[in-house]
C-alpha cells in the first residue's frame, strides 16, 4: 500500500517537473508583437550632434556596446571605437548577455532593423526580433521622444561595421528567470515627459539627467538582487556590485574586491557632503574614475557638460537628505 503511493508521488512529482520543463522551454523567449512609438529619425546635424553627446556622454552607450573588455577600458579612457558590441555581461547562474552591434551594417548590426523596431527597444525593452530584453540594462524607457529620434539618428549615421555577435548564452535557471521574473518583461506603460528639458542647470534637467538619461538612480539606490526594485530610498547608495572576474583579472585588481554605491544624497556623512560647490563636482567628474574597477560609467560621465553636471548637483541637492550609513564603498563579504 504505502509502496503504491510512493509510486503514485513520484509519478506525479515528474510529471510536474516536466510540465514545468516544458513549460519554460515553451516560454522563455515569448514574443511581443507590441506597437513601437511613431518616431522619425532625422539627418539634421544639430539632431545627429546631440544623439553623439547622449551616446558617448550621459546614455553611456559605449561603456557596454564595445567588443570586449580592452576596449570598454580604452572608450572609458576617451578613446572612440567603433559601437560593434560583443561585449559579454556576466549574469553568474543564469548565463551571458551580450551586447549588439550598433553600426548599420546590413549584416550584423542595426542596417538590419526598422527605426520602429530600434525605437520599440529603446522605449519597451523588446529586441527587434520580439523577445523580451533586460530593461534594467537599458532603463532609457522615459528618454523623450527628441532625445530618443537624436540617438538613433546619430546611429544611423555611424560608419558601419561587420560584427556578427553570437546570440546570448542563457542556462536553463537563466531560462526559468526569464520565464517567470519581472526582470525580463518589457516595459508595458512608460512615462516620458513631453519635451526633454532644455541643457541648462535647472532642476528639472537634472531629475531628468538622474533618473532617464544617465541612470544614476538604478545604480544609487539600494535594490533587490532578483528583482532590481528599490528596497531603500532613492539616492542614497547601498547597491552592491560583486567582482566581475575578467574585468579585475584585466586591471589586474584584487578579485574579491566588492563595491557599494555611495549616497548621494546631501546628507552630511553621504558622499556629496565633500562637493561645496557644482564647480567641486564637476572637477570631481573631469577626473574620471579613482578605483579603476569601478562599474560606473566614469568616463562617458566626465564628458558631460558643465550645464549638464550643474543641473545633477542641484538636483541631488533639492531632494531631502536621507540618513544611510552604508559603510565602507569597497568591502570584502564576509565568509560564513
Ligand atoms: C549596461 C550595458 C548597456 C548599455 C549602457 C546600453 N546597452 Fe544596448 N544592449 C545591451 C545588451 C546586453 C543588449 C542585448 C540585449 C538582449 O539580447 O536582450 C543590448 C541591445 C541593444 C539593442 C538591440 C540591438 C539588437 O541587435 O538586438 C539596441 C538598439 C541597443 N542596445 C541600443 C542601446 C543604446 C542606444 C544605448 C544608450 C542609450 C544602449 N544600448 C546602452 C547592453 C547595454
Ligand atoms: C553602473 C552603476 C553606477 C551608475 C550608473 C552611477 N554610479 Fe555613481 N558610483 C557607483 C559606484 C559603484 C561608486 C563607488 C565607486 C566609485 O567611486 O567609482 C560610485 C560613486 C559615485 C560618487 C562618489 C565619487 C567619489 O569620488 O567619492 C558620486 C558623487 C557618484 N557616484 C555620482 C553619480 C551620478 C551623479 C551618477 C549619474 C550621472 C552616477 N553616480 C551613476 C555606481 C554608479
Amino acid at each position: 500500500m504505502i509502496k503504491k503511493l510512493l509510486i503514485s508521488l513520484l509519478v506525479i512529482i515528474v510529471v510536474v517537473i516536466g510540465s514545468m520543463a516544458t513549460y519554460v522551454q515553451m516560454s522563455w523567449d515569448k514574443k511581443y508583437d507590441w506597437p513601437a512609438p511613431s518616431l522619425a529619425v532625422s539627418t539634421d546635424s544639430a539632431v545627429i550632434a546631440k544623439g553623439k553627446y547622449l551616446v558617448n556622454g550621459p546614455s553611456h552607450c559605449v561603456s557596454c556596446h564595445v567588443g570586449s573588455i580592452p576596449e570598454l577600458v580604452e572608450v572609458d579612457q576617451g578613446k572612440v571605437l567603433p559601437l560593434k558590441g560583443g561585449l559579454g555581461l556576466p549574469l553568474g547562474p543564469l548565463g551571458v548577455i551580450r551586447s549588439r552591434n550598433l553600426t548599420p551594417d546590413k549584416e550584423t548590426g542595426i542596417g538590419r532593423y526598422t527605426d520602429a523596431e530600434l525605437f520599440r527597444m529603446m522605449r519597451h525593452g523588446i529586441r527587434p526580433d520580439g523577445v523580451a530584453s533586460m530593461p534594467v540594462l537599458m532603463p532609457f524607457f522615459n528618454m523623450a521622444d527628441e532625445d530618443l529620434v537624436a540617438i538613433v539618428s546619430y546611429l544611423r549615421s555611424l560608419e558601419p561595421v561587420k560584427n556578427n555577435v553570437p546570440e546570448n548564452d542563457w542556462t536553463f535557471m537563466g531560462k526559468v528567470v526569464r520565464t517567470f521574473s519581472t526582470t525580463f518583461r518589457p516595459i508595458e506603460k512608460p512615462t516620458p515627459p513631453p519635451s526633454a528639458p532644455a541643457m541648462a542647470p535647472t532642476i528639472e534637467r537634472g531629475e531628468y539627467l538622474a533618473k532617464y538619461l544617465a541612470n544614476c538612480v538604478g545604480c544609487h539606490t539600494q535594490r533587490d538582487m532578483m528583482t532590481y526594485e528599490a528596497i531603500g530610498p532613492e539616492f542614497a547608495g547601498g547597491m552592491e556590485f560583486e567582482p566581475w572576474p575578467e574585468l579585475h583579472n584585466y586591471l589586474k585588481a584584487d578579485p574579491e574586491l566588492w563595491l557599494r554605491t555611495p549616497n548621494i544624497t546631501f546628507d552630511p556623512g553621504g558622499s556629496m557632503a565633500k562637493f561645496k560647490t557644482p564647480q567641486d563636482f564637476i572637477d570631481r567628474f573631469r577626473m574620471g574614475r579613482t578605483i579603476s574597477f569601478s562599474p560606473m560609467d566614469w568616463g562617458s560621465f566626465s564628458r558631460m557638460s558643465d550645464e549638464d553636471l550643474t543641473a545633477i548637483y542641484m538636483f541631488l541637492q533639492s531632494l531631502p537628505p536621507v540618513k544611510k550609513d552604508i559603510g565602507e564603498i569597497a568591502f570584502k563579504p564576509k565568509k560564513d
